[in-house]
């Protein structure tokens, strides 16, 4: 007996791959050509699984504020926001997602996952109540888990088992706090926004809505599935990442709760990792005021997200069931899978194969991300390269 017995499945999962040719895992980036191209294995290649949704990663406005942070404030921040690490950049960006949020209060953690982690484990702890949609990322599970709070699943996107759930709760329905996403990470569903609000008022539990992939992306300003769906007051915490729509990284957590600024105090994820870096905290704020000012940006991102969902549906893939930036193809076997992924590699096409544990249904996913700075004629590339596996041989089982 060791302590690294349990690693066998995955060596031989990793193992299984590394037979079939195909290094998944670690697919390096050799070179950037423009933001959306790179050299992978030597070859030219159009990034399609990026969450770029607004192409800000080299926007030079982002670009020339990093370049200025870093002149003035040094590479880093060496401590966390409760010890030396809380700079005047990360206080003005605080407040400016609150304005651009409405809300009272904002706080900014230094990635969107210890954002989800350091507001779930804050608010629920023993004794409360989690009820999470099923499909959530792996953040919102850790959240869970963290927190030591009880946690119960829903069916994705089940509104009546949901409100099943929280009746049978009783009268803890009043220390429970629900968790959704906006925009749903592995097919690019939205939330049922309306209604879920509708329930948690109904049995008066808190919502936290984590807009990670729908920042930017939906909403008339931009403010995500809640602004969409004309239910931001009824939203009690939205949370988000810097590291999609706005090109960087990093978290944050915006609400009218006054308790809110009471959660820097006690969220350990909070307090006990250093703060972004000054660059990070530039590029962020200049990535967000394009996010305010440009809405061509958003409307350009649908036009390519919708164009790929459509030539693919066409093309008799299985997809999410709405169109969304994030596109992913649902396939049944994980051998074709692997074979598929890595002729679209062959072919010039980056983009994410998922495979199970880590896909909801327990299939796998070929993930493609759309961006408002993909050209149409790579979007064109992408397509074309889906076509051609039309004709992937049927590889040889996998185990
Ligand atoms: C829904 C969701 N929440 C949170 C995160 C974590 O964000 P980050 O990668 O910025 O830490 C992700 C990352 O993909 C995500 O998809």
């Amino acid at each position: 007996m060791s302590i690294f017995d349990k690693f066998r499945p995955v060596s031989s999962a990793l193992q299984d791959l590394t037979n079939y040719g195909v290094e998944t895992v670690n697919v390096v980036i050799e070179r950037f050509i423009s933001p959306f191209e790179a050299v992978i294995n030597g070859r030219q290649t159009v990034l399609a699984g990026t969450n770029n949704y607004l192409g800000l990663t080299f926007d030079q406005e982002c670009i020339r504020a990093a370049c200025e942070a870093l002149r003035q404030e040094g590479t880093g921040t060496t401590g966390s926001r409760m010890a030396n690490g809380n700079y005047a950049g990360h206080i003005a960006l605080e407040r400016e997602l609150a304005e651009f949020f409405s809300r009272k209060g904002a706080i900014v953690f230094s990635t969107g996952y210890v954002a989800i982690i350091g507001m779930m484990t804050a608010l629920a702890g023993p004794g409360d109540v989690i009820l999470i949609d099923s499909d959530c990322h792996a953040s919102i599970y850790d959240g869970c888990r963290l927190g030591g709070a009880q946690f119960i699943l829903f069916k994705h996107n089940d509104i009546a088992d949901l409100e099943k759930r929280l009746r049978r709760l009783g009268k803890q329905t009043e220390n429970t706090l629900i968790v959704v996403e906006g925009i749903y990470s592995m097919l690019g569903d939205r939330a049922m926004l309306s209604d879920i609000t509708e329930v948690k008022k109904k049995y008066g539990a808190c919502l936290l809505v984590d807009e990670a992939h729908s920042l930017g992306v939906l909403g008339k300003q931009g403010r995500g599935l809640a602004e969409e769906a004309g239910v931001e007051d009824d939203v009690d915490f939205i949370v988000g990442t810097f590291s999609k729509s706005l090109g960087a990284i990093g978290g944050f957590c915006v609400s009218n709760h006054p308790q809110l600024e009471l959660i820097r105090c006690v969220s350990r994820p909070y307090i006990f990792t250093a703060s972004p870096s000054p660059s990070v905290i530039a590029s962020t704020r200049a990535a967000l005021k394009i996010l305010r000012t440009r809405p061509e940006l958003r409307s350009r991102l649908w036009e390519n997200a919708r164009k790929l969902y459509q030539r693919l549906k066409d093309m008799g893939f299985v997809l999410g069931p709405e169109p969304s930036p994030i596109i992913s193809v649902r396939l049944k076997d994980k051998g074709k899978a692997v074979a598929s992924w890595k002729k679209l590699l062959e072919r010039g096409v980056y983009v994410n194969m998922v495979l199970p544990p880590a896909t909801t249904d327990g299939n796998p996913l070929l993930r493609c991300s759309v961006s408002a700075g993909h050209t149409p004629e790579q979007v064109e590339q992408i397509c074309e390269a889906f076509a051609s596996l039309q004709d992937v041989p049927e590889p040889a089982p996998m185990s």
